[in-house]
């Protein structure tokens, strides 16, 4: 058997082409248009890339966007004060900062002081206790994103065993509540679990999210499953590959999500997705 492929970067497209349609539509009935704030501090080189192109999403689909780029030494104090202006900024809708922050910062505390209903990321405790309680709330981008490629499969996934392999708060465990939501019976793996390949063998959807080339070997993928690689890695070689060894994985898998073109451009098409609800939610 060889797997379908999940074609990322056209779903993502579709999304945006969605985006921006519902933002010529606002400006049509004389709204305003979306505003996101883009938060930098230092200068990761992967961060200053990711950042890059969410202002660059932002800009295609018609939104406004606002960026602070932020020397790495930047204090809490000076950081909480930028947060609480953007908060008040009525043309702000959405609110992003970018992590990792540089250590002597505690992204806890920051992330917590965005007001909820700008909280475009989904990382603020309300938004993820509303997920938890299945109450409308800005849903984490990379968990909604992979809902999104999951439904486009057509499959029916209420019913299915998926195990998630990797517990972070930005994708691991939203994940697990997202999965959950969509009526899936759900096992969460992580650097304790004792037999990741036993608990992959029952599994009918696989998301993995850790960040390890190759942690997830081919054969130990159901036959048929829906397999969505979250990592993003680059080899010594220059090569981008993700956490799942793709060539076996995808003779076994009935779909599977390419790295790069699978959950990276659908993350980012998520976070417009609820900068648009955020703007929405705004007006009432
Ligand atoms: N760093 C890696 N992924 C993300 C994300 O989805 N949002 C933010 N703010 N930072 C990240």
């Amino acid at each position: 058997m060889s797997a379908n492929i999940i074609d990322g970067k056209q779903i993502a497209e579709n999304v945006r082409n969605n985006v921006a349609s519902a933002v010529e539509k606002r400006k049509a009935e004389g709204l305003r248009v979306p505003g996101l704030a883009v938060v930098l501090v230092g200068n990761d080189p992967a961060s200053e890339v990711y950042v890059r192109n969410k202002k660059m999403d932002c800009e295609k689909a018609g939104f406004r966007s606002f960026s602070y780029d932020l020397k790495a030494d930047t204090t809490q104090e000076q950081l909480l004060k930028l947060v609480d202006e953007l908060n008040e900024k009525p043309e702000v809708d959405g609110i992003l900062v970018q992590l990792p922050l540089p250590e002597h910062l505690d992204a806890n505390l920051i992330l917590e002081r965005i007001k909820p209903h700008k909280d475009v990321d989904g990382f603020h405790p309300y938004n993820l206790g509303r997920l938890a309680q299945r109450l409308p709330a800005l849903r984490p981008c990379t968990p909604k994103g992979i809902i999104t490629l999951l439904e486009s499969t057509g499959e029916k996934i209420r019913g299915m065993n998926a195990t998630i392999v990797g517990a972070s708060n930005i994708v691991g465990r939203p994940m697990a509540m997202e999965l959950l939501l969509a009526g899936c019976t759900v096992t969460v793996t992580h650097r304790f679990t004792q037999d990741l390949p036993g608990t992959l063998a029952n599994a009918d959807i696989v998301v993995v999210a850790v960040g390890k080339p190759g942690l997830v070997k081919g054969e130990w993928i159901k036959e048929g499953a829906i397999v969505i690689d979250v990592g993003i890695n680059r080899l010594e070689n220059g090569k981008l590959v993700g956490d799942v060894d793709y060539d076996i994985a995808a003779e076994r898998a009935g779909w599977i999500t390419p790295v790069p073109g699978g959950v990276g451009p659908m993350t980012r098409a998520a976070l417009l997705e609820n900068t648009l609800q955020a703007a929405e939610n705004h007006d009432i």
